[in-house]
């Protein structure tokens, strides 16, 4: 009787199983890497498939060879005892030779999609360096003339040749759905190119740092919106403006004169003088906030223990925040543009990409991420990590700013003369008119 058991059992088996099987169907994947959105990992795929076939006949070929014998050649009592064999040479030369023509089918397609893969990228690419930093991703686009962060778009259809540098350790580029990854290597430089299928013309993807690269190496994601080609024209038009409030004329003049008195030369205003701001201001194509899946959205806990008094910020003053960023007298203060360009903003320093030491925040409010991905780009995000970069990103260089809070790299506490909640509402209200 009880042995029968299994039997009765076995048709709940196999129906959880359909049922554990179906479940896996309903769920999503946003970064599974079994997509064939682009020619790279299209080749992949298909190469991972070949493996795949191949490996399972391998498997249950072996499989059912050796319960057959186990079955067949078993212990049987008063059975006669086993022949006693040496050496086969028909059979040793089959189980040689059958191995090295599976081999042969596997290496050839992985060699050609090697060499496919590992090519130079097409010429008439759309050039992107992408350079790591611990811990966000800058993005050039240098025949566009466009430097951004942590946010990349790249136009559907069209081949992307990715240039992949370091600024200082070893990171590594990966956007799970689209094809990767590859290294970025120090005093190397790599490349990787691909081409996003042309349906896919407005979509956003989860990109991620896949090298552990110190303490926020988890902190260091990206966004990739592949758009349309007239889509990503417009963001380049977009991107490739000034700070929409930027320069102001009084800000932008007064340094010059100033630092040429200092030399004492003869003081000389600006040849042309800055624009208005209402003529900089800037249209052109952001990916829609509220398209984006919820998976490409930051889930990253605000920590509590920054406090900050969130009704300051709808009394944010753009222009008295854009004094503070911008204008000299604060810099000893307010040194932001000693790290960050923005565009269209005077700056003593002349900033130039290669060593600004944290992203361009040119057009930030057109991100809808910031922090390397890590956090939605709102004012309350934003006023918190001015606030306290540390506590919102361990080991960020971004200096801690706000009064009263303990800066680990001085290793003392923010005095009076560092800001307060009024003054970062009004940065953060400037930062929000970047866009
Ligand atoms: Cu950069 Cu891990």
């Amino acid at each position: 009787m009880s042995r029968k058991r299994p039997h009765r059992f076995a048709p709940a088996v196999l129906l959880a199983a359909v049922v554990l099987m179906l479940a896996a169907c309903g769920v999503e994947y946003p970064n599974s890497t079994f997509n064939h959105t682009s020619d790279l990992n299209t080749a992949i795929d298909a190469l991972w498939d070949r493996l795949l076939l191949l490996g399972t006949i391998v498997f249950v070929f072996v499989e059912v060879l050796l319960i057959f014998t186990i079955y067949k050649f078993r212990k049987r009592p008063g059975g006669a005892p086993a022949k006693q064999i040496h050496g086969h040479a028909a059979l040793e030369i089959t189980w040689t030779v059958i191995p090295a023509l599976i081999l042969v089918l596997i290496a050839v397609p992985t060699v050609r999609t090697i060499f496919k893969t590992q090519a130079k990228a097409p010429a008439g690419s759309l050039e992107v360096t992408v350079i790591g930093h611990q811990w966000w991703w800058e993005f050039r686009y240098p025949s566009l003339g466009i430097t951004t962060a942590n946010e990349l778009y790249i136009p559907a259809g069209k081949t992307v040749n990715f240039t992949l540098q370091s600024r200082d350790v070893i990171h590594s580029f990966w956007t799970p759905q689209l094809g990767g990854k590859r290294d970025l290597i120090t005093n190397r430089t790599n490349y990787l190119w691909y081409t996003v299928n042309a349906d896919l013309a407005e979509n956003v993807f989860n990109g991620f740092c896949t090298e552990y690269c110190g303490a926020s190496h988890a902190n260091m994601r990206f966004r990739v919106y592949t758009v349309s080609p007239d889509k990503f024209d417009s963001w380049t038009k977009r991107q490739q403006a000034n700070g929409v409030m930027s320069p102001i004329p009084s800000v932008a003049a007064a340094p010059v004169v100033a630092l040429a008195s200092v030399a004492g030369s003869k003081a000389k205003a600006p040849a042309t003088p800055p624009a208005p701001a209402s003529q900089l201001a800037v249209d052109g194509y952001v990916y829609p906030l509220a398209q984006m899946p919820k998976w490409t959205i930051p889930q990253t806990p605000v920590p509590s223990e920054i406090k900050f008094d969130d009704a300051l910020l709808a009394g944010g003053d753009s222009a008295r925040g854009h004094e503070m960023v911008a204008n000299t007298k604060n810099m000893g203060t307010v040194p932001c543009l000693t790290c960050h360009i923005i565009r269209g903003e005077y700056t003593a320093m002349g900033l130039k990409d290669d060593v600004a030491a944290g992203p361009n925040l040119t057009h930030i409010a057109s991100r809808h991420t910031f922090a390397a991905g890590l956090y939605p780009t709102t004012p309350a995000n934003l006023a918190r990590w001015i606030k306290n970069a540390q506590v919102m990103k361990p080991g960020s260089l971004m200096t801690v700013l706000g009064a009263g809070e303990y800066n680990p790299m001085l290793k003392k506490t923010n005095g009076s003369t560092a800001l307060d909640d009024r003054q970062i509402a009004d940065i953060v209200a400037y930062l929000m008119a970047l866009k």
